[in-house]
Parts: C-alpha cells; sequence; structure tokens
C-alpha cells in the first residue's frame, strides 16, 4: 500500500511536509517539548508571539481551566526578537520541522523591525503576525481593523521574501472582511483563529479570576465548532490557503478543519493536556487518509468548492 502524500504548498516557498503544526503560544519555541517528543515528524512550528523586546508578560495567575478548554492573560511572554534571531534560529535551522516565527507588536514599526532582524537569521520558514494585538494608535487591535490590518500586512510585505501568514483575530464582527483585506494587502495565507474573548469568575471573591481586566484568551475544544464557522468563512473570503486552529484535540477534529476548507492545521491546548497530541493526530490523519484510499491530502476534503458542504449535508439552521 503506498502512503498518501501529506504535504502541503502553502505558497512562497513553504511546504510542510505534513498538515499537522503545532500552534503558537503553546509549545514556546520547541526546546522543552523537543525533549518529550519527535518534533521533526511534524509538519511545523509556529512560535510563541515575538516581540521587538523581551517581555515578562502579565504576573501570575494567568491561565484558568474551564470546562472543555482554557483562559490564558500571558502577555507575551517572550525572550525578544534579538534573541530569538541570533541564539534559536541557528537552532532552528539544524531542525527538519519547517519553524515559523509568530510575531507580535504595538505599532507597524514594532512589527516591521522584528521583520527586519529575523531576515538576517537563516533557519526560518516565514513568519505568522499576530494581529490581535491592540494598536498603540488606536488602542483597536489590528485584527479588528480590516484597514489597519491591510496596511501592516502591505508594510511587512514590502520587507520580506519569506512566507507570509496572518493570525486573524475571532473577536469581530466580519472575519471575512479582515481575511480579504489582508489577501490583497500581500499575505501568502492566513491562518484562522486566535483565541476568543472570556472571562472566568471566582464565586468566593466575587471577581474575575485572571487579573486586570478579568478577560482572558479562551482556547480549548469548547471554541471548536466557533473555530470552524469562522475557518469555513475565511475560506470563502479568499483563494490563499487557509491554516485551521482551535480546539482541535484528535483526528477526527483535524479532519473537520480540512473539510470546513483548511489546507493545514494547528494543534495548541491540546498539548498542554498531552505532549505527543499533535502527533498522534498526524498519524491519525494518515491512517484516515491511508484507509480512504486517497493519494493527496487535499482529497480528504471532499467538495470541489471548497467550504461547501459535500451533497446531503444539510447546513443546520439558528434558531
Ligand atoms: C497559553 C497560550 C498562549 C498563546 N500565545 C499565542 C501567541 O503568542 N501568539 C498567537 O498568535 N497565538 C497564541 N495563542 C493562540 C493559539 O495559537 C491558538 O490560536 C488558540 O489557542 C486556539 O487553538 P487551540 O484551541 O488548539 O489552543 C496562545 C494560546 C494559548 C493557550
Amino acid at each position: 500500500m503506498t502512503l498518501p502524500d501529506l504535504s502541503v504548498d502553502l505558497g512562497r516557498g513553504l511546504v510542510l511536509p505534513n498538515p499537522v503544526g503545532l500552534a503558537s503560544g503553546t509549545a514556546g519555541y520547541g526546546f522543552e517539548l523537543r525533549e518529550l517528543i519527535d518534533l521533526d515528524r511534524l509538519g511545523a512550528l509556529f512560535t510563541k508571539g515575538t516581540t521587538l523586546h523581551p517581555r515578562e508578560g502579565n504576573p501570575p495567575p494567568r491561565v484558568a481551566e474551564v470546562r472543555g478548554g482554557m483562559l490564558n492573560a500571558i502577555g507575551l511572554n517572550n525572550p525578544g526578537v534579538e534573541h530569538v534571531a541570533s541564539a534559536y534560529a541557528p537552532e532552528f535551522s539544524r531542525w527538519s520541522i519547517p519553524v515559523v516565527v509568530n510575531v507580535a507588536g504595538g505599532n507597524v514599526e514594532d512589527y516591521l523591525e522584528c521583520l527586519d532582524r529575523l531576515e538576517r537569521a537563516e533557519g526560518l520558514a516565514g513568519y505568522e503576525l499576530n494581529i490581535s494585538c491592540p494598536n498603540i494608535a488606536n488602542g483597536l487591535d489590528f485584527g479588528r481593523d480590516p484597514s489597519a490590518a491591510g496596511r501592516l500586512v502591505a508594510a511587512a510585505r514590502a520587507r520580506t521574501g519569506r512566507h507570509l501568514m496572518v493570525k486573524l483575530s475571532p473577536n469581530v464582527t466580519d472575519i471575512a472582511a479582515v481575511a480579504r483585506a489582508v489577501e490583497e494587502a500581500g499575505a501568502d495565507s492566513v491562518s484562522a483563529v486566535n483565541t476568543y474573548v472570556g472571562m472566568k469568575i471566582h464565586r468566593g471573591i466575587r471577581a474575575p479570576v485572571l487579573p486586570g481586566r478579568g478577560t482572558g484568551g479562551l482556547s480549548g475544544p469548547v471554541i471548536k465548532p466557533l473555530a470552524l464557522a469562522a475557518v469555513a468563512q475565511v475560506r470563502q473570503a479568499v483563494r490563499i490557503p487557509v491554516v485551521g486552529v482551535g480546539g482541535i484535540a484528535d483526528a477526527g477534529d483535524a479532519l473537520e478543519f480540512l473539510i470546513a476548507g483548511a489546507d493545514a492545521v494547528q494543534v495548541g491546548t491540546a498539548t498542554f493536556v498531552n505532549p505527543a497530541a499533535s502527533l498522534e493526530i498526524l498519524d491519525g490523519l494518515t491512517e484516515i487518509a491511508t484507509r480512504a484510499g486517497v493519494r493527496r491530502l487535499g482529497e480528504l476534503r471532499g467538495p470541489d468548492r471548497p467550504g461547501v458542504p459535500p451533497a446531503g449535508i444539510e447546513p443546520a439552521s439558528t434558531g
């Protein structure tokens, strides 16, 4: 029996050996996880959000468990771009897993300076721009404002020939509008979605568990149906590849994202439950594809028209 070709060409030189990546912020820069699992079997590592200057992040408590998932308010704890470029990138170039650096900033200049520094480093497969960051100029997340997101991506596009993925925020009224804006501005692909704004209340102290505004980013199985809907919407809005992320805990979940229109997936919170979750998802997907007798991963998707359910599956009505 010949094994199916699971590779995914995301464009501009970024070819993933398989569709299962590790989501930003849930595997750091790979060093700890590498001690536990065979990282090089995976499709890609999306690093922790990297900023111009090192950040300690928020004081604890900065994570909280909720039914079906978790909330986090880490606050972009990272060693800063200089360290990533000079100390980590040389290590990445010895790994066979493609490493995509997730980049965050408070204004366009921050992002661009980060990119300029990373451009001088070898061993990087591309960038994932985290646009769920408050824009210092107007207080709004870049990801909530299609024109601000478009301007940021156009400026980033001008700085790099490497693959440029944009991580979409789900905390918007019209995610398709943001996806279209970043595609027009030159993004090579989009990943969807980042965490949803959520809150956990401590009944004893009659206050939110997380400090500050009390809110955090909700992730894990609880967001899967929301993330699937977002991926399907984005798929219909753009022609560039879409990477699905949100609550994927097993191979069946990953398959659902492919059917919804994703070209590849990222596994996040599931890694906290089981460090080998991503590998098990990859093995499960390989088995599904082999049993289905497909030659290429794309055939698992079913419908020719991306995002459109196959015949026989009625779109659910709401209400
Ligand atoms: C602890 C934690 C830290 C995260 N940090 C980042 C980050 O730095 N940049 C980013 O783009 N997304 C970050 N995310 C979002 C994840 O990459 C992912 O989009 C989200 O958690 C949904 O996927 P999941 O349900 O599989 O975890 C973080 C998520 C968690 C749980």
